[in-house]
Protein backbone atom coordinates (compact mmCIF):
# COMPACT_ATOMS: atom_id res chain seq x y z
CA UNK A 1 0.00 0.00 0.00
CA UNK A 2 1.44 3.03 -1.26
CA UNK A 3 1.40 6.50 1.62
CA UNK A 4 -1.18 8.26 -0.97
CA UNK A 5 -3.29 5.56 -0.43
CA UNK A 6 -2.52 4.97 2.91
CA UNK A 7 -3.17 8.50 3.60
CA UNK A 8 -6.72 8.34 1.32
CA UNK A 9 -7.68 5.85 3.82
CA UNK A 10 -7.65 8.20 6.80
CA UNK A 11 -9.18 10.63 5.05
CA UNK A 12 -11.99 8.15 4.20
CA UNK A 13 -12.62 7.37 7.63
CA UNK A 14 -12.58 10.89 9.01
CA UNK A 15 -15.56 11.18 6.17
CA UNK A 16 -17.58 8.93 7.88
CA UNK A 17 -16.88 10.29 11.27
CA UNK A 18 -18.58 13.40 9.77
CA UNK A 19 -21.52 11.87 8.56
CA UNK A 20 -22.16 9.94 11.31
CA UNK A 21 -22.01 13.09 13.88
CA UNK A 22 -23.39 15.01 10.50
CA UNK A 23 -26.61 12.97 11.10
CA UNK A 24 -26.71 12.55 14.71
CA UNK A 25 -26.53 16.73 14.75
CA UNK A 26 -29.59 16.66 12.16
CA UNK A 27 -31.60 15.38 15.12
CA UNK A 28 -32.95 18.64 16.65
CA UNK A 29 -33.59 21.78 14.82
CA UNK A 30 -31.50 23.80 16.79
CA UNK A 31 -27.87 21.72 15.58
CA UNK A 32 -29.73 20.29 12.23
CA UNK A 33 -27.89 23.20 10.25
CA UNK A 34 -24.12 22.58 12.15
CA UNK A 35 -24.82 18.85 10.94
CA UNK A 36 -25.22 19.79 7.48
CA UNK A 37 -21.78 21.51 7.21
CA UNK A 38 -20.14 18.83 9.46
CA UNK A 39 -21.19 16.32 6.92
CA UNK A 40 -20.89 18.62 3.79
CA UNK A 41 -16.86 19.15 4.41
CA UNK A 42 -16.48 15.51 5.47
CA UNK A 43 -17.81 14.52 1.46
CA UNK A 44 -15.73 17.83 0.14
CA UNK A 45 -12.67 16.55 1.96
CA UNK A 46 -13.65 13.09 0.37
CA UNK A 47 -14.04 13.87 -2.79
CA UNK A 48 -10.36 15.53 -2.85
CA UNK A 49 -8.73 12.50 -1.97
CA UNK A 50 -10.54 10.78 -4.28
CA UNK A 51 -9.47 13.26 -7.14
CA UNK A 52 -5.74 13.15 -5.44
CA UNK A 53 -5.91 9.00 -5.73
CA UNK A 54 -7.37 9.11 -9.47
CA UNK A 55 -4.79 11.42 -10.09
CA UNK A 56 -1.66 10.14 -9.03
CA UNK A 57 -2.16 6.78 -10.86
CA UNK A 58 -2.87 4.69 -7.67
CA UNK A 59 -3.83 1.30 -8.44
CA UNK A 60 -2.93 1.72 -12.32
CA UNK A 61 -5.69 4.12 -12.56
CA UNK A 62 -5.55 6.95 -15.76
CA UNK A 63 -7.76 9.31 -17.03
CA UNK A 64 -7.24 11.22 -20.26
CA UNK A 65 -7.17 14.79 -20.58
CA UNK A 66 -10.83 14.29 -21.68
CA UNK A 67 -11.86 12.32 -19.44
CA UNK A 68 -10.16 15.03 -16.36
CA UNK A 69 -12.30 17.71 -18.87
CA UNK A 70 -15.45 15.64 -18.93
CA UNK A 71 -15.12 15.27 -14.63
CA UNK A 72 -14.43 19.44 -14.42
CA UNK A 73 -17.43 20.13 -16.77
CA UNK A 74 -19.84 17.47 -14.86
CA UNK A 75 -18.41 19.07 -11.27
CA UNK A 76 -19.27 22.61 -12.26
CA UNK A 77 -22.70 21.95 -14.02
CA UNK A 78 -23.63 19.85 -11.61
CA UNK A 79 -22.91 21.97 -8.45
CA UNK A 80 -23.87 25.16 -10.56
CA UNK A 81 -27.42 23.36 -11.07
CA UNK A 82 -27.57 22.50 -7.28
CA UNK A 83 -26.71 26.18 -5.83
CA UNK A 84 -28.85 27.55 -7.91
CA UNK A 85 -31.72 25.00 -7.50
CA UNK A 86 -31.47 24.88 -3.46
CA UNK A 87 -31.18 28.38 -3.17
CA UNK A 88 -33.69 29.38 -5.14
CA UNK A 89 -36.41 26.77 -4.20
CA UNK A 90 -39.59 27.82 -2.02
CA UNK A 91 -40.24 25.39 1.14
CA UNK A 92 -43.30 24.57 -0.42
CA UNK A 93 -41.39 23.20 -3.66
CA UNK A 94 -38.77 21.46 -1.74
CA UNK A 95 -40.31 18.04 -1.80
CA UNK A 96 -39.74 17.88 -5.91
CA UNK A 97 -36.28 19.50 -5.29
CA UNK A 98 -35.26 16.26 -3.12
CA UNK A 99 -36.66 14.46 -5.71
CA UNK A 100 -34.77 15.59 -8.40
CA UNK A 101 -31.60 15.44 -6.66
CA UNK A 102 -33.15 11.36 -5.43
CA UNK A 103 -33.43 10.82 -9.60
CA UNK A 104 -29.88 12.30 -10.12
CA UNK A 105 -28.39 10.24 -7.46
CA UNK A 106 -29.64 7.19 -8.50
CA UNK A 107 -29.60 7.58 -12.67
CA UNK A 108 -25.50 7.83 -11.62
CA UNK A 109 -25.34 5.35 -9.07
CA UNK A 110 -26.74 3.21 -12.62
CA UNK A 111 -24.68 4.39 -14.90
CA UNK A 112 -21.37 4.09 -12.55
CA UNK A 113 -22.06 0.30 -12.51
CA UNK A 114 -23.42 0.24 -16.72
CA UNK A 115 -20.37 1.90 -17.52
CA UNK A 116 -17.97 -0.40 -14.94
CA UNK A 117 -19.84 -3.47 -16.71
CA UNK A 118 -19.14 -2.27 -20.38
CA UNK A 119 -15.68 -1.74 -19.49
CA UNK A 120 -15.51 -5.33 -17.64
CA UNK A 121 -16.91 -7.15 -20.24
CA UNK A 122 -15.16 -5.92 -23.23
CA UNK A 123 -11.84 -6.62 -20.96
CA UNK A 124 -12.20 -9.71 -19.86
CA UNK A 125 -14.11 -11.45 -23.12
CA UNK A 126 -12.17 -14.38 -22.36
CA UNK A 127 -12.71 -14.55 -18.66
CA UNK A 128 -16.23 -13.88 -17.02
CA UNK A 129 -16.82 -11.57 -14.32
CA UNK A 130 -17.71 -13.55 -11.04
CA UNK A 131 -20.93 -12.83 -8.94
CA UNK A 132 -19.21 -10.61 -7.07
CA UNK A 133 -19.20 -8.50 -9.59
CA UNK A 134 -22.11 -8.87 -11.26
CA UNK A 135 -24.20 -9.12 -8.38
CA UNK A 136 -23.54 -5.31 -7.20
CA UNK A 137 -23.69 -4.19 -10.72
CA UNK A 138 -27.40 -5.71 -11.45
CA UNK A 139 -28.87 -4.39 -8.22
CA UNK A 140 -27.18 -1.00 -8.91
CA UNK A 141 -28.83 -0.94 -11.85
CA UNK A 142 -32.26 -1.77 -10.94
CA UNK A 143 -32.38 0.33 -8.05
CA UNK A 144 -30.76 3.01 -9.62
CA UNK A 145 -33.49 2.95 -12.82
CA UNK A 146 -36.23 2.38 -10.59
CA UNK A 147 -34.91 5.55 -8.52
CA UNK A 148 -34.62 7.44 -11.78
CA UNK A 149 -37.52 7.15 -13.18
CA UNK A 150 -40.00 7.32 -10.25
CA UNK A 151 -38.09 10.01 -8.90
CA UNK A 152 -38.86 11.94 -12.33
CA UNK A 153 -42.65 10.73 -11.78
CA UNK A 154 -42.75 11.97 -8.35
CA UNK A 155 -41.40 15.78 -8.58
CA UNK A 156 -43.44 15.83 -11.94
CA UNK A 157 -46.89 15.28 -9.76
CA UNK A 158 -45.43 17.17 -6.98
CA UNK A 159 -45.08 20.24 -9.71
CA UNK A 160 -48.33 19.37 -11.35
CA UNK A 161 -46.12 18.72 -14.95
CA UNK A 162 -48.44 15.17 -14.55
CA UNK A 163 -51.46 15.56 -12.65
CA UNK A 164 -51.82 14.28 -9.00
CA UNK A 165 -54.24 12.16 -9.18
CA UNK A 166 -53.73 8.26 -9.77
CA UNK A 167 -52.89 7.59 -12.97
CA UNK A 168 -54.10 3.86 -13.95
CA UNK A 169 -54.49 2.53 -17.91
CA UNK A 170 -56.28 -0.64 -18.57
CA UNK A 171 -53.20 -3.89 -17.93
CA UNK A 172 -51.61 -1.36 -16.17
CA UNK A 173 -50.98 -3.27 -13.36
CA UNK A 174 -49.59 -6.38 -15.51
CA UNK A 175 -47.29 -4.07 -17.36
CA UNK A 176 -45.81 -2.80 -13.57
CA UNK A 177 -46.25 -7.11 -12.76
CA UNK A 178 -44.29 -7.46 -16.55
CA UNK A 179 -41.56 -4.85 -15.66
CA UNK A 180 -40.87 -6.30 -12.62
CA UNK A 181 -40.43 -9.68 -13.95
CA UNK A 182 -38.43 -8.60 -16.76
CA UNK A 183 -36.28 -6.07 -14.46
CA UNK A 184 -35.17 -8.97 -11.88
CA UNK A 185 -34.73 -11.51 -14.31
CA UNK A 186 -32.33 -9.33 -16.03
CA UNK A 187 -30.67 -9.27 -12.73
CA UNK A 188 -30.45 -13.40 -13.09
CA UNK A 189 -29.28 -13.12 -16.65
CA UNK A 190 -27.14 -10.48 -16.12
CA UNK A 191 -25.25 -12.71 -13.01
CA UNK A 192 -25.82 -16.12 -15.10
CA UNK A 193 -24.21 -14.31 -18.28
CA UNK A 194 -22.79 -10.76 -18.14
CA UNK A 195 -22.91 -9.13 -21.22
CA UNK A 196 -24.42 -6.02 -22.88
CA UNK A 197 -28.17 -7.42 -23.58
CA UNK A 198 -28.79 -8.58 -20.34
CA UNK A 199 -27.65 -4.60 -19.02
CA UNK A 200 -29.77 -3.46 -21.56
CA UNK A 201 -33.06 -5.19 -20.54
CA UNK A 202 -32.27 -4.41 -17.07
CA UNK A 203 -32.29 -0.81 -17.59
CA UNK A 204 -35.46 -1.08 -19.90
CA UNK A 205 -37.32 -3.61 -17.26
CA UNK A 206 -35.94 -1.19 -14.31
CA UNK A 207 -36.67 2.17 -15.35
CA UNK A 208 -40.23 0.89 -17.15
CA UNK A 209 -40.70 -0.20 -13.46
CA UNK A 210 -40.21 2.81 -11.70
CA UNK A 211 -42.75 5.26 -14.43
CA UNK A 212 -45.47 2.45 -13.50
CA UNK A 213 -45.19 2.19 -9.71
CA UNK A 214 -45.24 5.88 -9.06
CA UNK A 215 -47.92 6.72 -11.76
CA UNK A 216 -51.16 5.25 -9.51
CA UNK A 217 -49.91 7.38 -6.68
CA UNK A 218 -51.89 9.40 -5.36
CA UNK A 219 -49.57 13.42 -5.96
CA UNK A 220 -50.27 14.06 -1.99
CA UNK A 221 -48.94 10.77 -0.93
CA UNK A 222 -45.13 11.58 -2.79
CA UNK A 223 -43.52 13.10 0.44
CA UNK A 224 -43.49 9.15 1.71
CA UNK A 225 -42.87 8.07 -1.78
CA UNK A 226 -40.34 10.54 -2.20
CA UNK A 227 -38.78 9.03 1.24
CA UNK A 228 -38.65 6.02 -0.07
CA UNK A 229 -37.12 6.73 -2.99
CA UNK A 230 -34.50 8.46 -1.08
CA UNK A 231 -33.88 5.51 0.71
CA UNK A 232 -33.04 3.64 -2.54
CA UNK A 233 -31.27 6.18 -4.02
CA UNK A 234 -28.58 5.20 -0.88
CA UNK A 235 -29.05 1.45 -1.92
CA UNK A 236 -28.06 2.05 -5.38
CA UNK A 237 -24.85 4.53 -4.22
CA UNK A 238 -23.69 1.49 -1.42
CA UNK A 239 -24.10 -0.86 -4.95
CA UNK A 240 -21.86 1.18 -6.76
CA UNK A 241 -19.22 1.64 -3.73
CA UNK A 242 -18.83 -2.40 -4.40
CA UNK A 243 -18.83 -2.16 -7.68
CA UNK A 244 -15.92 0.50 -8.37
CA UNK A 245 -14.69 -0.71 -4.41
CA UNK A 246 -14.88 2.72 -3.28
CA UNK A 247 -15.74 2.15 0.40
CA UNK A 248 -17.05 5.68 0.98
CA UNK A 249 -19.39 5.12 -1.69
CA UNK A 250 -20.78 2.09 0.81
CA UNK A 251 -21.17 4.04 3.93
CA UNK A 252 -22.43 7.40 2.39
CA UNK A 253 -24.91 4.79 0.96
CA UNK A 254 -25.87 2.67 3.27
CA UNK A 255 -26.43 5.71 6.15
CA UNK A 256 -28.54 7.31 3.04
CA UNK A 257 -30.63 4.29 2.82
CA UNK A 258 -31.01 3.39 6.72
CA UNK A 259 -32.15 6.98 7.23
CA UNK A 260 -34.70 7.33 4.42
CA UNK A 261 -35.88 3.80 5.44
CA UNK A 262 -36.18 4.88 9.25
CA UNK A 263 -37.70 8.62 8.05
CA UNK A 264 -40.24 6.84 5.45
CA UNK A 265 -41.69 4.75 8.65
CA UNK A 266 -42.01 7.57 10.72
CA UNK A 267 -43.68 9.39 8.38
CA UNK A 268 -46.05 6.11 7.66
CA UNK A 269 -46.62 5.77 11.23
CA UNK A 270 -47.20 9.29 11.96
CA UNK A 271 -50.11 8.96 9.24
CA UNK A 272 -51.45 5.37 10.58
CA UNK A 273 -50.67 3.57 7.33
CA UNK A 274 -48.47 1.06 5.96
CA UNK A 275 -45.59 2.39 3.26
CA UNK A 276 -47.03 -0.71 1.42
CA UNK A 277 -50.74 1.05 1.62
CA UNK A 278 -48.89 3.81 0.12
CA UNK A 279 -47.32 2.25 -2.76
CA UNK A 280 -50.82 0.75 -3.46
CA UNK A 281 -52.35 3.81 -3.91
CA UNK A 282 -56.02 6.09 -4.05
CA UNK A 283 -55.26 7.93 -0.90
CA UNK A 284 -54.41 11.75 -0.27
CA UNK A 285 -55.57 12.49 -3.50
CA UNK A 286 -58.13 15.04 -2.65
CA UNK A 287 -61.21 12.87 -3.66
CA UNK A 288 -60.50 10.29 -0.93
CA UNK A 289 -63.82 9.12 0.32
CA UNK A 290 -65.65 11.97 2.88
CA UNK A 291 -66.60 8.97 5.27
CA UNK A 292 -68.61 10.85 7.98
CA UNK A 293 -69.37 14.24 7.00
CA UNK A 294 -69.81 16.24 10.74
CA UNK A 295 -68.93 19.61 9.72
CA UNK A 296 -70.69 19.93 6.20
CA UNK A 297 -69.94 23.12 4.40
CA UNK A 298 -73.55 24.25 5.47
CA UNK A 299 -73.16 23.77 9.16
CA UNK A 300 -73.47 25.90 11.70
CA UNK A 301 -69.91 27.22 12.69
CA UNK A 302 -68.87 30.19 14.97
CA UNK A 303 -66.94 33.48 13.16
CA UNK A 304 -64.38 35.23 15.34
CA UNK A 305 -62.47 38.46 13.99
CA UNK A 306 -58.75 39.70 14.53
CA UNK A 307 -59.92 42.05 17.15
CA UNK A 308 -61.87 39.69 19.30
CA UNK A 309 -58.85 36.93 18.66
CA UNK A 310 -56.31 39.99 19.62
CA UNK A 311 -58.56 40.31 22.67
CA UNK A 312 -58.39 36.86 24.05
CA UNK A 313 -54.80 36.38 23.18
CA UNK A 314 -54.09 39.11 25.11
CA UNK A 315 -55.82 38.01 28.10
CA UNK A 316 -54.42 34.49 27.91
CA UNK A 317 -51.88 33.04 30.07
CA UNK A 318 -50.92 29.91 27.73
CA UNK A 319 -50.64 30.24 24.17
CA UNK A 320 -49.99 26.74 21.41
CA UNK A 321 -49.70 27.84 18.23
CA UNK A 322 -50.53 24.98 16.25
CA UNK A 323 -49.29 25.11 12.04
CA UNK A 324 -49.93 23.31 8.95
CA UNK A 325 -49.69 22.86 5.60
CA UNK A 326 -51.50 26.29 5.17
CA UNK A 327 -49.26 28.41 7.01
CA UNK A 328 -46.80 26.53 4.55
CA UNK A 329 -48.78 27.56 1.67
CA UNK A 330 -49.37 31.35 2.33
CA UNK A 331 -45.63 31.78 3.58
CA UNK A 332 -47.08 32.98 6.68
CA UNK A 333 -43.62 31.87 9.36
CA UNK A 334 -42.78 35.35 10.07
CA UNK A 335 -46.03 36.61 11.09
CA UNK A 336 -46.46 33.21 13.17
CA UNK A 337 -43.19 33.82 14.74
CA UNK A 338 -44.12 37.86 15.21
CA UNK A 339 -47.60 36.90 16.67
CA UNK A 340 -45.66 34.50 19.12
CA UNK A 341 -42.47 36.88 20.03
CA UNK A 342 -45.11 39.56 20.89
CA UNK A 343 -47.24 37.30 23.06
CA UNK A 344 -44.19 36.46 24.70
CA UNK A 345 -43.36 39.80 25.39
CA UNK A 346 -46.13 40.03 27.32
CA UNK A 347 -45.45 37.40 29.43
CA UNK A 348 -47.57 34.50 28.01
CA UNK A 349 -46.09 32.07 27.82
CA UNK A 350 -46.40 30.20 23.89
CA UNK A 351 -45.37 27.06 22.34
CA UNK A 352 -45.87 25.72 18.57
CA UNK A 353 -47.20 22.29 18.51
CA UNK A 354 -45.31 20.27 15.85
CA UNK A 355 -47.21 17.01 14.62
CA UNK A 356 -44.61 15.07 12.65
CA UNK A 357 -46.81 15.17 9.68
CA UNK A 358 -48.40 18.51 9.69
CA UNK A 359 -47.38 20.04 6.25
CA UNK A 360 -46.22 18.19 3.50
CA UNK A 361 -42.87 16.88 4.02
CA UNK A 362 -40.51 15.56 7.18
CA UNK A 363 -39.60 18.64 9.06
CA UNK A 364 -41.87 20.90 7.22
CA UNK A 365 -43.14 23.15 10.29
CA UNK A 366 -39.67 23.04 12.02
CA UNK A 367 -37.73 24.67 8.82
CA UNK A 368 -40.52 27.16 8.49
CA UNK A 369 -40.84 28.24 11.91
CA UNK A 370 -36.98 28.21 12.16
CA UNK A 371 -36.67 30.47 9.19
CA UNK A 372 -38.41 33.38 11.33
CA UNK A 373 -36.13 32.90 14.29
CA UNK A 374 -38.71 31.29 16.46
CA UNK A 375 -37.15 29.74 19.66
CA UNK A 376 -36.36 26.18 19.33
CA UNK A 377 -37.41 25.46 23.24
CA UNK A 378 -40.95 27.03 21.59
CA UNK A 379 -41.04 24.09 18.93
CA UNK A 380 -42.81 21.27 21.19
CA UNK A 381 -43.53 17.94 19.57
CA UNK A 382 -46.57 16.13 19.33
CA UNK A 383 -46.10 13.88 22.39
CA UNK A 384 -44.85 16.40 24.93
CA UNK A 385 -47.20 19.16 23.89
CA UNK A 386 -50.46 17.31 24.01
CA UNK A 387 -50.52 17.19 27.57
CA UNK A 388 -50.31 21.22 28.03
CA UNK A 389 -53.59 21.38 25.66
CA UNK A 390 -55.67 21.05 29.47
CA UNK A 391 -54.26 24.15 30.67
CA UNK A 392 -54.03 26.00 27.13
CA UNK A 393 -56.11 29.53 27.08
CA UNK A 394 -56.15 29.66 23.34
CA UNK A 395 -55.43 27.17 21.41
CA UNK A 396 -54.59 29.17 17.87
CA UNK A 397 -54.42 26.72 14.55
CA UNK A 398 -52.92 28.24 11.80
CA UNK A 399 -53.76 26.86 8.33
CA UNK A 400 -53.75 23.00 10.18
CA UNK A 401 -56.87 21.17 9.60
CA UNK A 402 -55.94 16.98 9.50
CA UNK A 403 -53.60 17.17 12.15
CA UNK A 404 -56.01 18.62 14.31
CA UNK A 405 -59.54 16.46 13.30
CA UNK A 406 -60.67 14.73 16.32
CA UNK A 407 -62.78 12.06 13.70
CA UNK A 408 -58.96 10.68 13.89
CA UNK A 409 -60.13 9.14 17.25
CA UNK A 410 -62.68 7.31 16.26
CA UNK A 411 -62.85 3.75 13.51
CA UNK A 412 -64.20 4.15 10.62
CA UNK A 413 -62.98 6.67 8.29
CA UNK A 414 -59.73 7.91 6.37
CA UNK A 415 -57.61 9.23 9.12
CA UNK A 416 -58.14 6.69 11.87
CA UNK A 417 -55.70 5.74 14.34
CA UNK A 418 -53.66 9.05 13.22
CA UNK A 419 -52.17 10.52 16.09
CA UNK A 420 -53.76 13.85 16.19
CA UNK A 421 -52.78 17.08 18.41
CA UNK A 422 -55.23 17.74 21.29
CA UNK A 423 -56.33 20.68 20.36
CA UNK A 424 -60.13 20.05 21.08
CA UNK A 425 -58.85 19.89 24.63
CA UNK A 426 -57.86 23.57 25.06
CA UNK A 427 -60.32 26.42 26.86
CA UNK A 428 -60.95 28.28 23.61
CA UNK A 429 -59.88 27.31 20.05
CA UNK A 430 -59.56 29.51 17.22
CA UNK A 431 -58.65 28.21 13.46
CA UNK A 432 -57.81 30.65 10.61
CA UNK A 433 -58.13 28.97 7.44
CA UNK A 434 -59.87 30.20 4.09
CA UNK A 435 -63.28 28.46 4.08
CA UNK A 436 -64.42 25.06 5.61
CA UNK A 437 -62.57 23.51 2.92
CA UNK A 438 -61.01 19.71 3.29
CA UNK A 439 -56.92 19.27 3.91
CA UNK A 440 -55.20 16.90 2.46
CA UNK A 441 -57.01 13.42 3.56
CA UNK A 442 -60.18 15.14 2.06
CA UNK A 443 -62.60 14.95 5.50
CA UNK A 444 -64.51 17.33 7.42
CA UNK A 445 -63.23 18.37 10.72
CA UNK A 446 -65.59 17.99 13.35
CA UNK A 447 -63.16 20.65 15.29
CA UNK A 448 -64.98 23.86 13.85
CA UNK A 449 -68.15 22.99 14.77
CA UNK A 450 -66.88 22.20 18.56
CA UNK A 451 -68.69 25.47 20.59
CA UNK A 452 -65.45 26.63 21.66
CA UNK A 453 -64.00 27.29 18.40
CA UNK A 454 -63.93 30.37 16.73
CA UNK A 455 -63.37 30.96 12.78
CA UNK A 456 -61.37 33.20 11.95
CA UNK A 457 -61.64 33.10 7.40
CA UNK A 458 -58.80 34.36 6.13
CA UNK A 459 -55.52 33.79 4.55
CA UNK A 460 -53.30 32.62 7.21
CA UNK A 461 -50.78 35.36 6.39
CA UNK A 462 -53.27 38.31 5.81
CA UNK A 463 -55.23 37.04 9.36
CA UNK A 464 -52.46 36.63 11.46
CA UNK A 465 -50.77 40.04 10.41
CA UNK A 466 -54.42 41.35 11.16
CA UNK A 467 -54.17 39.92 14.63
CA UNK A 468 -50.55 41.61 15.12
CA UNK A 469 -52.19 44.74 14.14
CA UNK A 470 -55.03 44.65 16.72
CA UNK A 471 -52.63 43.57 19.41
CA UNK A 472 -50.28 46.99 18.84
CA UNK A 473 -53.56 49.03 19.19
CA UNK A 474 -54.75 47.87 21.86
CA UNK A 475 -51.19 48.17 23.32
CA UNK A 476 -50.62 51.52 22.47
P1 LIG B 1 -54.04 19.73 5.80
O1 LIG B 1 -54.86 18.75 6.53
O2 LIG B 1 -53.60 19.40 4.44
O3 LIG B 1 -54.87 21.09 5.78
C1 LIG B 1 -54.30 22.27 5.36
C2 LIG B 1 -55.35 23.35 5.43
O4 LIG B 1 -54.70 24.57 5.13
C3 LIG B 1 -56.47 23.20 4.43
O5 LIG B 1 -57.64 22.69 5.03
C4 LIG B 1 -56.65 24.62 3.86
O6 LIG B 1 -57.98 25.09 4.15
C5 LIG B 1 -55.66 25.46 4.64
N1 LIG B 1 -54.99 26.44 3.79
C6 LIG B 1 -54.49 26.27 2.55
N2 LIG B 1 -53.97 27.42 2.10
C7 LIG B 1 -54.14 28.33 3.10
C8 LIG B 1 -53.83 29.71 3.23
N3 LIG B 1 -53.22 30.41 2.27
N4 LIG B 1 -54.13 30.33 4.40
C9 LIG B 1 -54.76 29.66 5.39
N5 LIG B 1 -55.10 28.36 5.30
C10 LIG B 1 -54.79 27.70 4.16
O7 LIG B 1 -52.72 20.14 6.62
P2 LIG B 1 -52.12 19.60 7.98
O8 LIG B 1 -53.10 19.72 9.10
O9 LIG B 1 -50.80 20.27 8.09
O10 LIG B 1 -51.96 18.06 7.74
C11 LIG B 1 -51.00 17.57 6.85
C12 LIG B 1 -51.61 16.45 6.03
O11 LIG B 1 -50.69 16.11 5.00
C13 LIG B 1 -51.85 15.21 6.85
O12 LIG B 1 -53.03 14.56 6.43
C14 LIG B 1 -50.64 14.36 6.51
O13 LIG B 1 -50.87 12.98 6.66
C15 LIG B 1 -50.42 14.72 5.07
N6 LIG B 1 -49.05 14.44 4.63
C16 LIG B 1 -48.02 14.94 5.32
C17 LIG B 1 -46.76 14.59 4.97
C18 LIG B 1 -45.61 15.13 5.77
S1 LIG B 1 -44.27 14.28 5.85
N7 LIG B 1 -45.70 16.26 6.41
C19 LIG B 1 -46.53 13.76 3.88
C20 LIG B 1 -47.63 13.29 3.16
C21 LIG B 1 -48.89 13.64 3.56
P3 LIG B 1 -58.63 26.26 3.27
O14 LIG B 1 -58.55 25.81 1.86
O15 LIG B 1 -60.01 26.36 3.81
O16 LIG B 1 -57.82 27.49 3.54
Amino acid sequence: MSAIDAVVGVIYLGAAVTFVFGLHLMRSPATARRGNLVSASGMTAAILATVVFVATGQEGLHVSPWGWGALLAGTAVGAAAGLVGARGVQMTAMPQLVSLFNAVGGGAAALVAAVETLHVVGRLAAERPDAAFTVPVGLDVLIGAVTFSGSLIAAGKLQGWISGAPIAFTGSRIATAASAVLGLGSVVWLVVAPGVWPLAALAVGATAFGILMVLPIGGADMPVVVSLLNAFTGLAVAMAGFVVGNEILIIAGALVGASGAILTKLMADAMNRSVLSIMVGGFGTGDAPAGDTVVSAAAEVRRTDPDDVALQLAYAQKVIIVPGYGLAAAQAQREAGELGSALADRGITVYYAIHPVAGRMPGHMNVLLAEADVPYDQLIEMEDVNPEFDTCDVALVVGANDVTNPAARRPGNAISGMPILDVDKARSIIVIKRSLGHGYAGLDNELYGNAKTGMLFADAKKGLAQILAAMKEYAS
